[in-house]
Parts: structure tokens; C-alpha cells; sequence
């Protein structure tokens, strides 16, 4: 019968040996979506960078994976700072981002070597300002701008988000205070600009009107400085979703750079991007088992043994995935079903419409496209023991992150002899 392999081992297999709900992770996979970004972000004109946007999925496996292929990082708490402090990762490779970034978060990361911090207000460029000197510590400081582009898939709108949690316009005079303070102060260096417009674009003329945005900022600065251009680059989830191949969005990228900066006669000290989603969301897989099915009136129904605990997408946004059932891919899909989780939730649904054929229960279902913001937005609703993570490779899996027990569950837990 035809069945699902995942790098070479059969998904049942996996199953069997770790258990469901699983997500495994094709590490080639990753692998190839690094080296095309790689390989094709490349120009003579400028240097540039990649800071992989660890809030996808982060484990120091996977940070030191990217460090392997000389990526960088873009973190964005005091947790996933730490968690990289525990990796490969040069501490001077990595970018501290965030819209409220805590005192006590940044006391932390500058102790350890932090060097360069994406800024989002101005209140948090004060805070810098006054660490920076108390700690003697240089930093560079990159602003968050808030470039009035939203883009989603498809579309975008500009003049958008001017109310938004993140960043600051260039002209508001927090901004421009912002910058002042920066150069006035001893320990800061402007090190550039950063904007981040969306999630999942498909479409390269958003971003074209990003990078016009930033340079013009440029203009106005003696000095070269860095242009970030954020995350956002698509995936596909369903075969609905056409996203720009990797190699052919950074190639549009570096010549449309590269245009207007001569067309403007700037310079630029480096361009970065901040790629997550479309390092990790199609190397990876969940694997659930399917137990009880129901039919109502205008449903036929296949639960699963996880759901919005571990993917909380579809729920959050109405996101929409792809599967199979991994030991019947040769068999008609002859049922409309809907994929339902076991939290106690009714909108705990994995697929709201898919087609698959006729199941038992114990069949393993395998949900596509999961690698990126599964595990990292998982949660413990209902108790529900967080997942293993597995990668996959040529052949042989390994545990990268271990499956929650019900002692886990418990740990921090403070219970009171007398009450
Ligand atoms: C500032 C910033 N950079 C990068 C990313 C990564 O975006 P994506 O995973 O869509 O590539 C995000 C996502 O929210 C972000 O906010």
C-alpha cells in the first residue's frame, strides 16, 4: 500500500515509535529553503544578512541549524533570547526585537553581550540610552518604522496601520527625537532601519514600495547606514497558496534594492531580512491519530488526538491546512470531513472542509505545512501535554525536544500544606 515517508521513514513508523500527536520536521527540507536563501541573497553593491525569525520555531537545535548556514537571529523576548544564549549562536549575531521589550529583559541581554536592538518607540530608545551608559556598553540601535504598507497575500494597502502596536512613522516627532537621541548619546549607534509589513505576501509589489519607503529615510542621513526589510515571505498551506519561489523573491529583492538606491544615489551599509515562516511552516508535519468519528446532519466529523493546543492557526485565523491519512494514500477520498481537535473549544478545528477516505480509528493523519508557528504558539489549554518535536534525516529521526508528561504539567506548581 502506498504510505507516507517522511525523509525516507514511513510516517506510521514514527507514530508508532514517538507517539501522537507529533510534529517531525524534514530537516533537508530546511535545509534547502536556507541555502536558496542563501545563495540568493546576495549583492556586490552592499553586504548582506540573514536573521532567521526564531519565533516561527525555536529550539536551539533548529538556532543552531541556521548558525551552520550563517544565518543570524531575530528574537524577540527574554525567553527566546536565552534559549539562543544556549545555542551555537555568536551572541553578537543576534537581533533583539520587540514593541515592549521589559527593563529587566533588556538588563539581561545587554549583561550577556547583546549588540544590537531593534528599537520600537521612543520610550524604549530613553531606556536604552540611560543602560547603555549605566552599563558602559555600546549598542546599535535599529528603529522600527512603521511604513504605512500592509501586505497580505495578494493585497496590500497602503497608508495602513497607522494605529499599529509596532514601530513608529518616520516623521512623527517621537521618531525624530528618537534619532536625535540616539546620535547624542555616547553608547548608542543608529545602525539603520527596520520595517515589517505583513505575513504569507505573495506579491512582490508591496515590498518594492517598502524598500522605496526606507531609502528615501535614507536621504536624509550622511552616513550608510543598514535597511531591514522584515519577514513575511510565503508558503504554501494548500495548493490554493502560490508563494514567489525563494530564489526569484531574493533576486527581485537585491535588483530592486539595487535599482533605487542608484536611482536615489544612496548607499547602504547592509540589507537584512528576517525570514521565519519560510524557513520551517513546509519541512514540517503533524502527526495525529484519528479516534472516534460522528456524523450530524450536515458534518461528518474525524477527531484527533491533539488540535488547537498544538496548532492554534486555524482557530486564531481561520488559517487553512492540507492533509492526508499517512496509511491510505492510494485509497478514494470519498468523505467531506471536518478535523476536529479534543480541546474543549468549538472552534478547536484543525480543517474545517477537507476530502479523505473512510478511516478507522488508529488511522495516523498527517497535517501539512505545520513547521512554523505549531509548536511555537502551543499551549497547555485543557492540560494538554505539549507534543514531541522530531527531524528527520536520509533516514534517521532524532528527539529534539521530548513529549510533555503530566509531571511537567505540574512543575512550578506551589501547593500549601495548610490552609
Ligand atoms: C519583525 C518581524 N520580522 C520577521 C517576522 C517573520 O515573519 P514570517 O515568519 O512571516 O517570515 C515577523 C513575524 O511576525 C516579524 O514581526
Amino acid at each position: 500500500m502506498n504510505e507516507l515517508t517522511i525523509a525516507g521513514v514511513k510516517a506510521t513508523e514514527l507514530a508508532r515509535e514517538y507517539g501522537t500527536p507529533l510534529y517531525v520536521y524534514d530537516q533537508e527540507k530546511i535545509e534547502e529553503k536556507l541555502l536558496e536563501f542563501k545563495e540568493n541573497f546576495t549583492s556586490p553593491r552592499f553586504k548582506t544578512k540573514i536573521l532567521y525569525a526564531s519565533k516561527a520555531f525555536q529550539t536551539i537545535e533548529m538556532i543552531d541549524l541556521v548558525h551552520s548556514f550563517g544565518f543570524c537571529l531575530d528574537v524577540v523576548s527574554g525567553g527566546e533570547f536565552f534559549t539562543a544564549l544556549q545555542s551555537q549562536m555568536p551572541v553578537e549575531n543576534i537581533y533583539f526585537h520587540g514593541n515592549n521589550k521589559s527593563f529587566a529583559e533588556l538588563e539581561f541581554a545587554i549583561e550577556n553581550g547583546l549588540q544590537h536592538v531593534i528599537a520600537d518607540n521612543l520610550m524604549e530608545v530613553e531606556f536604552l540610552s540611560e543602560l547603555a551608559k549605566t552599563q558602559k556598553r555600546n549598542l546599535q540601535v535599529m528603529l522600527r518604522l512603521n511604513v504605512g504598507i500592509d501586505a497580505h497575500t495578494h493585497e496590500y494597502i497602503v497608508t495602513a496601520h497607522i494605529d499599529s502596536k509596532f514601530g513608529m512613522s518616520y516623521e512623527s516627532v517621537d521618531c525624530q527625537k528618537a534619532i536625535q537621541l540616539i546620535q547624542e548619546s555616547e553608547f548608542l549607534e543608529l545602525e539603520g532601519f527596520h520595517a515589517h509589513i505583513g505575513s504569507q505576501i505573495f506579491d512582490l509589489t508591496a515590498w518594492f514600495a517598502e524598500i522605496e519607503k526606507l531609502v528615501h529615510v535614507l536621504k536624509d542621513f550622511d552616513e550608510s547606514l543598514t535597511l531591514n526589510l522584515g519577514g513575511g515571505f510565503g508558503v504554501t498551506y494548500t495548493e490554493a497558496d502560490k508563494p514567489i519561489p525563494i530564489a526569484e523573491n531574493m533576486k527581485a529583492f537585491i535588483e530592486k534594492t539595487e535599482e533605487i538606491l542608484e536611482k536615489e544615489n544612496v548607499m547602504i551599509r547592509e540589507l537584512i531580512i528576517e525570514p521565519g515562516r519560510s524557513v520551517v511552516a513546509e519541512a514540517g508535519i503533524t502527526l495525529y491519530t484519528i479516534g472516534y468519528q460522528k456524523k450530524t446532519p450536515n458534518k461528518q466529523y474525524y477527531f484527533v488526538d491533539g488540535g488547537m493546543t498544538d496548532n492554534i492557526r486555524p482557530a486564531l485565523y481561520q488559517a487553512e491546512y492540507s492533509c492526508d491519512v499517512v496509511n491510505k494514500l492510494d485509497v478514494e477520498k470519498t468523505e467531506t470531513v471536518t478535523i476536529a481537535g479534543k480541546m474543549c473549544e468549538s472552534g478547536d478545528i484543525i480543517i474545517q472542509q477537507t476530502k479523505l477516505p473512510k478511516v478507522t480509528t488508529g488511522d495516523i493523519l498527517a497535517v501539512y505545512s505545520t513547521g512554523a508557528y505549531g509548536f511555537s504558539m502551543s499551549s497547555h489549554y485543557n492540560r494538554a501535554t505539549r507534543p514531541a518535536v522530531i527531524f528527520v534525516k536520509k533516514g534517521e529521526s532524532r528527539i529534539v525536544v521530548k513529549r510533555e508528561s503530566y509531571e511537567d504539567l505540574l512543575r512550578g506548581e506551589v501547593v500549601y500544606e495548610s490552609k
